[in-house]
């Protein structure tokens, strides 16, 4: 019998031969040369000389055994449609918006972005991308003119693409205008806008520049696009994330590498098979939906589950009910979600025919223990968490049920995943850390394939992040803290860096404090995550104001903290939001000026904050005590 650990073991001792392997799940144009080149560490190349398409491998290589079987289906509880395509059918939208984008100009390398709510074209974009060898670039929908702007005129994109509007919670969040607002603020706008009408919300257009999706949708008919056969490292999507900078980083994405990394580990960790239904929940515009919505399930033949609405809209039972209609096999979402369904009435987790569910995977966040084993034992299937990040876009550590069924234990992701070389390190040393022992989680190079290739237009900067934390070796840092047991089992216990996680949204405090800093009242701000038992964690926002008296009585704050919000909301968008600002006359700093970040992060909890021998002026944290209360 093959076990996790020996799986593990050789894809680290042999891993030509067994990504050589692993690489047989796909089609390739032409084989490759060479499994891997890492002659120029810490950049790793996969599948040297090998030829592929994404698009092909997740769309017209299934025509042959399963053109009629449903490849994505559309459920909107915000506008109340259903839609579903077979591979037929998405295969002829994807070539007649490969056709548009071409008519547009789009070419080979060419950037693409995508700022779209969760509709069918949305996929089609993506596809009709990777298809043509343009490189797609999707802005979350929740994200705001001025994070759209710099994500602009970071990828310059050829064609933006994008809808009249998305729906939340039944409140239409009109899309154009804010893109109209990032394309006036970027120093780099594209020439073309391509429109999805949805009919949601009035759009104002640009002539010459803005196109309707629709009419040209007519206009090309049935125009078939051939793949375009891309070099294995070729990037097929840069997707930014944040990190301690306010000026987030383009993950960049190669094409072969993550073809191979996204179909093993639909058998190996989802298990799910061709024909087999999954639903993610996540959203298209961060990484959990570009590997686990669109291409990881239609790479393996499966149908996919598109969802535009809430977990609790129209009631507390939808998803369970999408499960029993759809006869979902493999459900992935995140721990978030869960804990919203765990205040709502615990009858509606049994209402539905859950028999065709086999696990339910969460990521994206801690997720804590008593949700864990609540969610476990109320739908009775296993819960699967996994570790990962917007970089490595496939899991890190978890249980690979595919490969040996392990006990999980709660509060662990479980053991790493083949092709990792997962090390707790000491953070001042680098040395490796005794079980039992805090430290950094780590990645010895070479990453596996399908993690980023680099910084979108900026090498120096991958070396730097995310290769030079360890003064002993060049080695990746993931900036989560770790702890390893006796039994090889890794808990994750949070972020090294400034990083906050949102409801499973990763959201920079910079880009937040940033914003906050623009309005005119503030003269400084520091922003900081603290926990929340339903979010995760929420951003608490500390001001000193320009004019203390602006913050005078409790109506003047009150106004102000509106203000402030509303800056963030219309700058970066409401995820961005933060939960409570305060004010006050210090920012409780040391002797040289460093924020006491996690003496403000404790106070807010409750604890205490630890040594504060630094600290310049110790009045500053009673005063944010006295703050917090007021
Ligand atoms: O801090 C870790 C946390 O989310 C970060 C990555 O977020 P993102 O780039 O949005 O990618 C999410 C992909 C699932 C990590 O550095 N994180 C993610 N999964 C877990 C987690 N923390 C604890 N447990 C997890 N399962």
């Amino acid at each position: 019998m093959t076990t996790t650990r020996a799986v593990h073991a050789r894809s680290l001792v042999d891993p030509d031969a067994f990504w050589a392997e692993q690489a047989r799940r796909i089609d390739w144009q032409t084989p490759c040369e060479q499994v891997l080149d890492y002659s120029r560490p810490p950049f790793a190349r996969w599948f040297v000389g090998g030829r592929t398409n994404l698009c092909h491998n997740a769309v017209d290589r299934h025509l042959a055994k399963r053109a009629e079987q449903p490849a994505l289906v559309h459920v909107s509880t915000e506008t109340d449609q259903r839609r579903s395509y077979s591979y037929r059918e998405l295969h002829a939208e994807v070539n007649r918006m490969a056709a548009v984008l071409l008519a547009l100009g789009v070419r080979q390398g060419d950037r693409v972005l995508i700022y779209m709510p969760m509709i069918p074209e949305a996929v089609f974009a993506m596809l009709a991308c990777t298809r043509i060898g343009a490189v797609h670039s999707v802005v979350f929908g929740g994200f705001a003119s001025v994070s759209l702007a710099a994500r602009i005129d970071d990828a310059r994109p050829r064609v933006v693409v994008s809808a009249d509007a998305g729906s939340r919670g039944g409140k239409v969040v009109p899309y154009k205008p804010l893109l109209d607002e990032a394309l006036r603020l970027a120093q780099n706008p594209p020439e073309k806008v391509l429109l999805v009408d949805r009919g949601l919300a009035p759009m104002e257009r640009t002539p010459g520049r803005d196109e309707d999706y629709l009419a040209w949708r007519e206009r090309v008919g049935g125009t078939q696009v051939p793949c375009e056969w891309l070099e294995s490292s070729a990037p097929s999507y840069i997707l930014y994330t944040s990190g301690t900078t306010g000026k987030p980083k383009g993950v960049q994405r190669d094409t072969g590498g993550y073809a191979v990394a996204l179909a093993t580990s639909m058998e190996y960790i989802f298990c799910g098979k061709p024909g087999d239904t999954m639903f993610c929940t996540s959203d298209i515009g961060w990484v959990v939906g570009h590997s686990y919505i669109v291409y990881g399930p239609l790479l393996a033949g499966m149908t996919t589950v598109l969802y535009e609405g809430t977990p609790v809209r129209p009631d507390a039972g939808i998803l369970w009910q999408l499960v029993e209609q759809y006869r979902v096999n493999v459900m992935f979402s995140a721990p978030t979600a869960i804990r919203v369904l765990k205040k709502q009435d615990p009858a509606w987790l049994t209402r539905y025919d859950l028999s065709s569910l086999r696990m339910l995977f969460l990521a994206g966040e801690p997720l804590d223990e008593p949700t864990a084993s609540w969610i476990q034992s109320a739908i009775g299937k296993p819960v699967v968490d996994n570790y990962w990040q917007t970089e490595t876009g496939w899991p890190i550590i978890a249980l690979q049920h595919g490969i040996e069924a392990l006990p999980a234990k709660l509060g662990s992701p479980g053991l790493p995943v083949y092709g990792y070389d997962v090390r707790i390190v000491d953070e001042q040393t680098g040395a490796e850390c005794a079980p039992g022992q805090k430290g950094v989680v780590a990645i010895e190079g070479p990453l596996p394939p399908g993690c980023m290739s680099t910084v979108w237009g900026d090498d120096e900067r991958f070396v730097k992040t995310y290769w030079s934390g360890f003064p002993d070796r060049q080695r990746y840092s993931t900036f989560d803290w770790g702890v390893r047991d006796e039994d090889g089992y890794l808990f994750i216990l949070g972020r090294t860096d400034d990083v906050l996680n949102v409801a499973g949204h990763r959201l920079g405090t910079r880009e937040i404090e940033e914003s906050i800093a623009s309005h005119p009242a503030v003269a400084e701000v520091a922003v900081v995550g603290i926990a929340d038992p339903l979010k995760g964690q929420v951003a608490l926002a500390v001001c000193i104001l320009r004019d203390a008296g602006r913050a005078a009585t409790p109506q003047d704050r009150m106004a102000l903290e509106g203000e402030i919000m509303q800056t963030v909301d219309r700058q970066l968008g409401a995820v961005a939001r933060p939960s409570r600002v305060v004010f006050v006359g210090a920012l409780p700093k040391t002797r040289s000026g460093k924020l006491l970040r996690r003496a403000i992060q404790a106070v807010a909890e409750g604890r205490d904050p630890g040594d504060l021998t630094t600290i310049e002026d110790p009045s500053a944290l009673a005063q944010f005590r006295e703050a917090l209360q007021g």
